[in-house]
């Protein structure tokens, strides 16, 4: 959409002008999956599929909030006064959330707003709608009230909405990317520090397609905060020895050196994972780098193999994907992207072979999936950003 076609769509809804109109956008992760909860690093970018929105200040303290994605649900109208959580306020909560922790770090917030909001960022995909939708009502909220925020204030305040809202206990990966985004840059994030970079994704004359299952991510939110247990409790066992934090902290062989005091198999595993991806990812940065690559396509297939069965969070769907693209011709890597459990994935390939690739790819997984997977192009774009202002 474009700022004339966001206010003329506000402008049908509120039936007034919007005081401005906005992007932010949604994200892959290049490598470094499930370490951000574990003080590891992760290799995001922000990507030009994301959410548009438009809003206006009122005179009282009503919100009212239209998405073009959710046409069914009206208009839904919530009180400046309540921020409180509520099922039947759908995808709001979202927003609820973001003014709520907006306003608890003392930030004036004392009107309400219409907000008109549409994401082409295909639903459930696991390119993280709902970091790019916090995000977006961040920088409306920064930019109507004139609030004095850095850009980290709002990334912490998205996190806050994630895990004490919404209740899934994610970490800073997804609002990350998404508010700290540039063009053609992916960020190599220490989660422990928040230091970061922005490294120049140059990958010669591959593009990396974004493979959608088409399976929604179900059952996600439980197995992640599942997932995220598993590893606090092997960082337990581990210090009864050891004296760390995070697994982050540690390197493979040390790892390796230790596993023994952890009591079980399964979290053995997964905290195996969360060592190893964490040193696969500085590896990959190097790589990337180095402009070597083939290694940087190795790390993501490994990746993606330790995601399979140390974590065990991909499922058919994603494998399928993973396993049929690395067999195609001009195929550098390919791996899950995100949380996992259905979603994407993404595969570095070879510009001119981008054809043959999706219909290769499609033809096998529809063959064995018994639906067709779904391919884009991703262009790495800047991050959350006002597009218009009266
Ligand atoms: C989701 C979470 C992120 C991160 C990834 C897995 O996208 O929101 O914080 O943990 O899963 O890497």
């Amino acid at each position: 959409m474009n700022t004339a076609e966001l206010q003329q769509a506000f402008e049908e809804i509120f039936g007034k002008e919007a005081d401005a109109t906005f992007f932010s956008p949604g994200r892959i992760n290049l490598i470094g999956e499930h370490t951000d909860y574990n003080g590891g690093h992760v290799f995001p970018a922000a990507i030009t599929l994301g959410t548009y929105g438009a809003a206006r200040k009122r005179e009282d303290n009503v919100l009212r909030f239209y998405s073009a994605n959710f046409e069914e649900l009206g208009i839904i109208e919530v009180n400046l006064e309540s921020l409180v959580y509520d099922k039947a306020d759908n995808w709001t909560n979202y927003a609820k959330g973001v003014l709520k922790y907006l306003q608890e770090a003392g930030h004036m917030i004392d009107t309400g707003l219409d907000v008109f909001v549409y994401g082409n960022i295909p639903n459930g995909s696991g390119l993280s709608s709902s970091a790019s939708l916090e995000l977006l009502i961040g920088i409306i909220a920064e930019e109507l009230f004139d609030l004095d925020l850095t850009r980290l204030d709002l990334v912490k305040i998205g996190k806050q909405t994630e895990n004490q809202f919404i209740g899934v206990n994610s970490g800073i990966m997804d609002q990350f990317a998404i508010g700290m985004g540039a063009d053609q840059r992916a960020i190599y994030l220490d989660t422990n520090t928040l230091e970061y970079e922005l490294v120049p994704l140059d990958l010669g004359n591959h593009v990396i397609v974004i493979m959608n299952t088409n399976k929604r991510r179900e059952l996600a939110d439980s197995k992640y905060n599942e997932r995220r247990a598993e590893c606090e409790k092997a960082v337990e066992e581990l210090n009864a020895v050891l004296n760390i934090q995070t697994l982050g902290e540690l390197d493979a062989q040390t790892f390796d050196e230790y596993s023994y005091l952890i009591q079980d198999e399964n979290r053995i595993k997964r905290a195996r994972h969360a060592v190893w991806e964490n040193q696969r990812t500085l590896q990959a940065r190097q790589a990337l780098e180095a402009g070597d690559l083939q290694q940087f396509g190795r790390l993501v297939n490994a990746s993606h193999v330790s995601l399979e069965h140390d974590y065990e969070v991909t499922g058919l769907e994603l494998d399928t994907l993973a396993h049929t693209a690395w067999q195609q011709e001009g195929v550098l890597g390919a791996r899950m992207t995100g949380a996992g459990f259905g979603g994407c994935g993404i595969a570095i390939v070879e510009k001119d072979k981008v054809d043959a690739f999706t219909k290769n790819v499609g033809k096998t997984y529809t063959d064995i999936v018994g639906y067709a997977p779904s391919f884009y192009i991703a262009e790495i774009a800047a991050g959350s950003r006002v597009l218009s202002r009266k």
